[in-house]
């Protein structure tokens, strides 16, 4: 969940670690630091808050020169978010400097032993120990003690160190946590992250688990723990910067809000060539799709919710059973699937621990996996056995939209195809279905056109404490990430419920001036649901209704009302997600959240 970088070259390393922290402060962001090797001696600066308080202690302070340094952005996990505890860490003999990004499991006795040994300890954090095993294995040769350390250590790590005694050297080793490698001319770069890199340069070496990386400013040589060398492609980051910054929005989410309708369009329009659906790259063959009896969805919070989008179309058009799974409880469920189980997962990050650990329960059970991905080269990526990319490019805000909604395209062309492949659908209707995924671009950019209203609309409810989604079908699955937007980053609690439950209990709830947001896009269940806000106006909620553009009988109901453009109802909840995070937007900026980084939050969750 932290962010790392690293950097040795021939520039002042302070502005690019700085820089790079910047790019990274959406990982984890309660507390940062930076190590540069200045004149042979290490120079640490580290402050609890945000990127932007680490550099006001660094202009207060005499300059940090030097060319090699690394720089961590901090999610706490062992120990609250101080100074003391912000990483990089350094050995009690001030020749070693360490950033980490993961979890150390056997920490504990580690720290136990090197208490035993004389080492004295400064923080909380799972992380020192690294630092101390360095000192304590060093023999003059860096690359060698590092290989030792890893060798102690149990858990997640993407690490970088440097040490004094080798002023252009910067050591970065990866296991199940993600590090990136850039190489520049006369300069390397190492970051827990693309981002961080790619206003430097774009060829990168994607480190895999197991491997580590030497780096001077000439070059890199890569290791396997067992000090073998290895060659490894440098590849090419096919966006540019600008895809990673504000681009004059305000914020993140809402350039990214806006952006959806491009995102999309990159991942469905190459997808589809002559009348059918190619997914080149994956191997799943049709006599094996023929064979799959169940389809299993795991994922975690909003690409969860793109499953249950996803399993309405599916199941409609396949016939084949779904069951989306929150993948934090699937692995301890003593899962039944088999090698007829075709498991999809679904990660923005690639890098969810909960969605990773569900992945190798499901593949070490025998199911083939199939994982939707956005960062290419990702654990989640290399982990399944195909993959499909959704194309979203660079997320940076902390809740999603663009990553969510490419999720949810890519799982309509997979129904199609699958569909296709088992037989269920005639050329007429695959075409029919294939037209109206097409069109998906231009209804995200019409459903944010027909609701310009939304900022009135906020303004006008961002201060109730407490109020619920409800919808049926899928515009219940559009309700659970409805709700999870406005709750992630406006911080105000809402519930998504299914319109038909809410009188087995929770109508109790329901009171005077109590907002209701009811999704009506369903139009086969659209007299059921008018039913339900009735039921709630009666007890005097004010709604705020979400229905197809021209229904009138809607918003002759509702106290508001949001427009969603029309097309096939297989498709509807993708556009139906977008004023909701709208709105979401637009009552956290009215209630004065820090809304592309909300609070105790950070962008990819590697802690289970
Ligand atoms: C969504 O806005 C959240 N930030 C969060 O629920 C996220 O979707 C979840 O943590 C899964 O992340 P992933 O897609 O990177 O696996």
């Amino acid at each position: 969940m932290c962010g790392i970088v690293g950097y040795t070259g021939n520039e002042n390393v302070t502005p690019i670690l700085l820089n790079g922290l910047k790019k990274l402060e959406y990982r984890g962001y309660d507390s940062a630091g930076i190590a540069v090797i200045n004149e042979g001696k290490l120079e640490l600066v580290k402050s609890s808050g945000m990127i932007s308080a680490l550099c006001e202690k660094v202009e207060n302070r005499p300059a940090m020169k030097g060319t090699t340094g690394i720089g961590h952005t901090r999610w706490a996990t062992h120990g609250a978010p101080t100074d003391q505890n912000a990483h990089p860490h350094m050995s009690n003999d001030g020749r070693f400097a360490i950033v980490h990004n993961g979890i150390i499991e056997n920490y504990v006795d580690l720290r136990e032993e090197l208490i035993q040994c004389g080492f004295t300890f400064l923080s909380e954090t799972d992380t020192e120990v690294i630092v101390h095993l360095l000192e304590m294995y060093y023999k003059g040769n860096f690359r060698a003690a590092v290989m030792k350390v890893a060798s102690r250590l149990e858990g997640s790590y993407g690490l970088g160190c440097i040490c004094s005694d080798h002023p252009d050297t910067v050591i970065a080793v990866k296991e199940a946590s993600p590090l990136i490698i850039g190489v520049g001319a006369g300069e390397t770069f190492f970051a827990s992250d693309v981002t961080a890199l790619v206003s430097y340069t774009k060829n990168v070496i994607y480190l895999d688990d197991g491997e580590l990386c030497e780096m001077t400013p000439s070059g890199v040589s890569i290791y396997d723990f067992a000090g073998r060398r290895i060659e490894k492609p440098v590849s090419r980051v096919v966006w540019d910067i600008e895809a990673a910054e504000k681009g004059g929005y305000d914020h993140f989410m809402l350039k990214e809000i806006m952006e959806q309708p491009r995102a999309l369009k990159t991942a469905i329009d190459h997808r589809i060539k002559d009348g059918r659906v190619v997914l080149d790259d994956i191997s799943l063959t049709p006599d094996y799709l023929k064979t799959v009896n169940k389809i299993v969805i795991l994922a975690c919070g909003s690409a969860y919710y793109a499953g249950c989008a996803g399993k309405y179309t599916i199941e409609a058009l396949t016939r084949v059973p779904v069951f989306a799974e929150l993948a934090s409880e699937f692995r301890y469920s003593n899962p039944i699937i088999d090698e007829k189980t075709l498991v999809i997962v679904i990660s923005q990050s690639g890098e969810t621990a909960d969605t990773i650990a569900a992945l190798k329960e499901a593949k070490s059970i025998g199911a083939r996996t199939l994982a939707i991905v956005n960062v290419v080269a990702s654990t989640i990526a290399k982990l399944a056995d195909d993959v499909i990319y959704t194309r979203a490019g660079p997320e940076i805000a902390v809740a999603t939209t663009k990553g969510y909604t490419t999720q949810v395209a890519v799982l309509y062309l997979f129904a199609v195809y699958m569909a296709d492949i088992l037989g269920k659908i005639d050329s007429a209707e695959r075409m029919r279905l294939l037209s109206e995924i097409e069109k998906i671009p231009s209804m995200v950019q019409r459903a944010i056109d027909l609701n310009r209203h939304i900022p009135y609309l906020a303004s006008k409810y961002y201060k109730n404490t407490s109020l619920f989604f409800i919808g049926r079908n899928t515009d219940y699955a559009a309700c659970l990430e409805g709700s999870l937007k406005l709750k992630e980053i406006s911080y105000i609690h809402s519930e998504a419920y299914a319109a038909g439950e809410l009188k087995h209990g929770t109508i109790t709830l329901i009171e005077p001036g109590r907002l209701v947001i009811a999704l009506a896009c369903c139009e086969r269940l659209f007299d059921k649901m008018l039913s339900n806000i009735k039921e709630v106006k009666a007890r005097g909620a004010k709604v705020l209704g979400v229905a197809l553009e021209g229904n009138l009988r809607i918003f002759a109901e509702t106290d508001d009302g949001i427009s969603v453009p029309r097309f096939d109802p297989l498709f509807c909840s993708l556009a139906e997600v977008i004023p909701l995070q709208i709105f979401a937007y637009y009552v956290a900026k009215e209630n004065g959240c820090d809304i592309d980084k909300p609070k105790n939050l950070a962008k990819s969750v590697t802690v289970e």
